[in-house]
């Protein structure tokens, strides 16, 4: 049986589920009451992609974009060939959960499908069914690659984690149908507009500190000058008169003198909101820090 809702299925650094209800409050009725383009330049695992597609059904398309191959790979296989996918996952859950009480044969089995999936030799339907399997089942759900493009999360220390969830992958599927997937910068999204247009941007956090947070999850580092090309690319939304809302980290709650996003985005509104964040290597800072959230919009 197919499941109503389709949900993330996957877990992302910055996964936005806990915010939600927060970010639903900057959607503008005005816009979401009639026929409108959902526009997500960074999806990542796409909270707020599935949370719209779950409550809107006068949208007419979503555009989904992220620098991250793997993942938009993952995403256009669920959307054309779930089927397979499930199949594949299904033995790959069996087996993994067959090994439950080994740690070493968990281990072994683990590396070996991290090795296969850096080959990068299999069909895509394959490679999505690793990627799935290693995001399950590695160190706090994380994506990180080295210079060679080649995956490098350590196993992580779940006892019997879902890998396929059937409903879900299947619910997933039917919601990306109005879905168009591209695969690359950020600003290449801008050509996918419509007149009544919201973007939800949400980028890699600028860090608050040297060694809080982790935000590298593809080749490149988002660094302040990134932090920059994003309001000016920003600005050309607002003058197209397109709607934007905007996540990133409150640099300000750590340092009350760093105004590095008051300043940045000084022409806009800017909101303080309480979020959880749920990746972070250390448990004790996995609590509630202020995020901030900001729009072109009057809120
Ligand atoms: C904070 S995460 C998004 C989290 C997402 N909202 C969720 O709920 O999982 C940021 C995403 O931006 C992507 N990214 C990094 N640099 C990018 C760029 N220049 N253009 C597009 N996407 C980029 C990363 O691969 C990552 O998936």
């Amino acid at each position: 049986m197919n499941q109503k809702n389709a949900k993330p299925f996957l877990k992302w650094a910055g996964g936005k589920t806990q915010l939600i209800t927060e970010i639903e409050k900057y959607f503008p009725p005005s816009l979401t009451n009639r026929k409108f383009v959902y526009v997500e330049p960074f999806v990542g695992s796409g909270a707020v992609l599935f949370w719209i597609l779950n409550h809107f059904p006068q949208l007419e398309k979503a555009v989904i974009n992220d620098i991250n191959a793997d993942l938009i790979d993952t995403y256009q296989t669920i959307k054309s060939a779930p089927e397979a996918l499930i199949s594949l996952l299904e033995v790959i859950q069996d087996e993994y959960h067959s090994l439950d009480g080994s740690d070493e044969q968990k281990k072994a089995y683990y590396y070996e499908k991290r090795s296969l999936f850096n080959k990068r030799e299999q069909n895509r339907t394959t490679h999505s069914a690793l990627f799935i399997f290693l995001n399950r089942t590695c160190f706090n759900g994380l994506y990180r690659v080295n210079r060679k493009n080649e995956y490098n999360v350590p196993i992580g220390s779940y006892k019997k984690p879902t890998i396929c969830d059937k409903s879900n992958l299947l619910a997933v599927s039917e919601a990306l149908q109005k879905v168009e997937l591209l695969y690359g910068d950020f600003e290449q999204t801008i050509d996918h507009t419509s007149e009544n247009t919201l973007f939800y941007l949400d980028p890699p956090y600028k860090p608050l500190s040297e060694t809080s947070s982790f935000n590298s999850y593809a080749k490149g580092a988002f660094n302040d000058e990134e932090q920059i090309r994003l309001k000016q690319f920003c600005d050309k939304l607002n003058s197209s008169g397109h709607s934007w809302l905007l996540s990133n980290s409150d640099v300000k709650g750590q340092n009350a003198t760093d105004n590095f996003f008051d300043d940045l985005y000084a022409d806009f509104t800017i909101k303080r909101v309480t979020a959880k964040r749920i990746i972070n290597a250390l448990p004790k800072r996995r609590g509630c820090l202020k995020e901030l959230l900001i729009t072109n919009q009057h809120v």
